[in-house]
C-alpha cells in the first residue's frame, strides 16, 4: 500500500515522540512492503515564529490533500491558559480539526498487565479495563458562540449541537460496539442541558438499528465517578466534546501514564492520529519523553487503513518494549532508556521479531 502523510510534529517534545513513531512506521513499511511517504509541516508555536500562523495555509492544503494526518503536540511555555487568541498554538489545533472536519476523536482505554500497579487505582479495579471513548470534538462549547462584554465583566460560551452533529458519531459508536462487547454508554446532563436532551433522544432512536447492542445513558458526574471505581463496566462511552476532553484524561490514571494513550480523529474524508498528552515544554529535547503514545496513534492509522496485521506487529512491539522494561522514566523511575532508545527498540524489534534474539 502507498500511503502519504502529512507529519506535524509541532511544539515542544511533539517533534522527538514523531520521530520515533515515524521509524517504527518506517519498519512497518520494510517488514510488510508498503511505502509511507511523509511530508512535513508546521503548525503551533513553532509556525507562530515561522510565519506569524498557528495553521499556515500551506500546512492545510497539505492536511487536505494527503491520506492521513501524523500529529505531535502544540503548545509553549508562554502559553498562559489564556488562549483564546488567535495567535495561540492551540488554535492551530482547534482550526485543523474544524478545516478538516473531524468530527469523532477515538480514545481508547486499555491497561497493560506489567504496568498496572503503575496506576494510583487498586489492581482489582483497574485489571481487564478495556473501553473506548467516542468524543465529539466538532461542536459543543468549544466551537459555538463565544462572548465577553467590553468592561470584561461577563463571558458566556455557547454550547450548541445539531442533530446531524449527533447522528454521525452515533453510528460510528455503535458499529465500534457491534464489533466489540456490544455496550454503548451516553454520557451526558439531561437533567440540566437541553444539547444533553437532544443527545439521549437522537441516540435512543438510533440504538434501535442496532438491537444486538445495549445501550445505557449516565450523567457526567455519575460518570466521573464510575470511572474511578468500576472501569470494567464500559465498552464505549459516546460523549459530547468537553464532557469527552475531560473524562479522557480522567481514564488515562488507569493506564498509569498518560503518555501511553493514543487517539485517532476522523471525518468524511480526513483522518489525523495523536497522543492524547500535551507538549511537555520542560521536557523538550531532554530525551525523557515517552514516545509510547505518538507510535500507537501509528498504530491505530494502520488500522484505519485495514493494515491490522501491521497494527497488531506496533501493539506486540511496544507491549515486548513495557515487558522488558525498554521504557522511559514516567513507567519506570530507575531507567536508563530514553525516548530514543524506547523508539529504537520498537522499530528493532518491529524489523526482527522473528529473529531468535526476541523468542
Ligand atoms: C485534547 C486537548 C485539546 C482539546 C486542546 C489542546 C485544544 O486537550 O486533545 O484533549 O481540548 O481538545
Ligand atoms: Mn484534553
Amino acid at each position: 500500500m502507498n500511503l502519504k502523510i502529512a507529519v506535524l510534529s509541532g511544539d515542544g517534545i511533539g517533534p522527538e515522540v514523531v520521530l520515533q513513531t515515524k521509524k517504527a512506521l518506517y519498519a512497518i513499511g520494510v517488514v510488510f512492503d508498503h511505502e509511507f511517504v511523509f511530508e512535513d509541516a508546521l503548525i503551533g508555536a513553532v509556525a507562530i515564529e515561522k510565519t506569524g500562523k498557528p495553521l499556515p495555509d500551506q500546512t492545510l492544503n497539505l492536511c487536505l490533500n494527503t491520506d492521513a494526518v501524523l500529529f505531535g503536540t502544540v503548545g509553549d511555555l508562554k502559553q498562559d491558559g489564556n488562549s483564546n487568541t488567535h495567535l495561540s498554538p492551540i488554535q492551530g489545533l482547534l482550526k485543523l480539526r474544524q478545516a478538516l472536519g473531524l468530527y469523532a476523536n477515538i480514545r481508547p482505554i486499555k491497561p497493560y498487565n506489567d504496568l498496572l500497579d503503575l496506576s494510583p487505582l487498586k489492581r482489582k479495579i483497574i485489571e481487564d479495563t478495556d473501553f473506548v471513548i467516542f468524543r465529539e470534538i466538532s461542536g459543543g462549547s468549544y466551537f459555538s458562540e463565544k462572548k465577553i462584554n467590553e468592561q470584561g465583566t461577563l463571558a458566556s460560551d455557547l454550547c450548541e449541537y445539531s442533530d446531524e452533529e449527533i447522528i454521525r458519531i452515533t453510528h460510528l459508536a455503535f458499529r465500534t460496539a457491534q464489533k466489540r462487547r456490544k455496550k454503548v454508554t451516553l454520557v451526558d446532563k439531561a437533567s440540566i442541558l437541553e444539547t444533553s436532551r437532544l443527545w439521549r433522544k437522537i441516540v435512543k432512536e438510533i440504538s434501535e438499528n442496532y438491537p444486538d447492542v445495549a445501550v445505557d445513558f449516565i450523567y457526567v458526574d455519575n460518570a466521573a465517578m464510575q470511572i474511578i471505581i468500576n472501569p470494567k463496566q464500559f465498552d464505549v462511552i459516546l460523549t459530547e466534546n468537553l464532557f469527552g476532553d475531560i473524562l479522557s484524561d480522567e481514564a488515562s490514571v488507569i493506564t498509569g501514564a498518560i503518555g501511553l494513550l493514543p487517539s485517532a480523529s476522523l471525518g468524511n474524508s480526513s483522518a489525523l492520529f495523536e497522543p492524547i498528552h500535551g507538549s511537555f515544554p520542560e521536557a523538550k529535547r531532554k530525551n525523557i519523553a515517552n514516545p509510547i503514545a505518538s507510535i500507537l496513534s501509528a498504530a491505530m492509522l494502520l488500522d484505519h487503513f485495514g493494515l491490522q496485521e501491521e497494527s497488531r506487529r506496533v501493539y506486540e512491539a511496544v507491549e515486548k518494549a513495557i515487558e522488558f522494561n525498554v521504557v522511559t522514566a514516567d513507567l519506570n523511575p530507575y531507567s536508563k532508556f530514553g525516548t530514543n532508545e524506547v523508539g529504537d527498540f520498537i522499530s528493532n524489534y518491529i524489523l526482527s521479531k522473528d529473529d531468535l534474539y526476541f523468542k
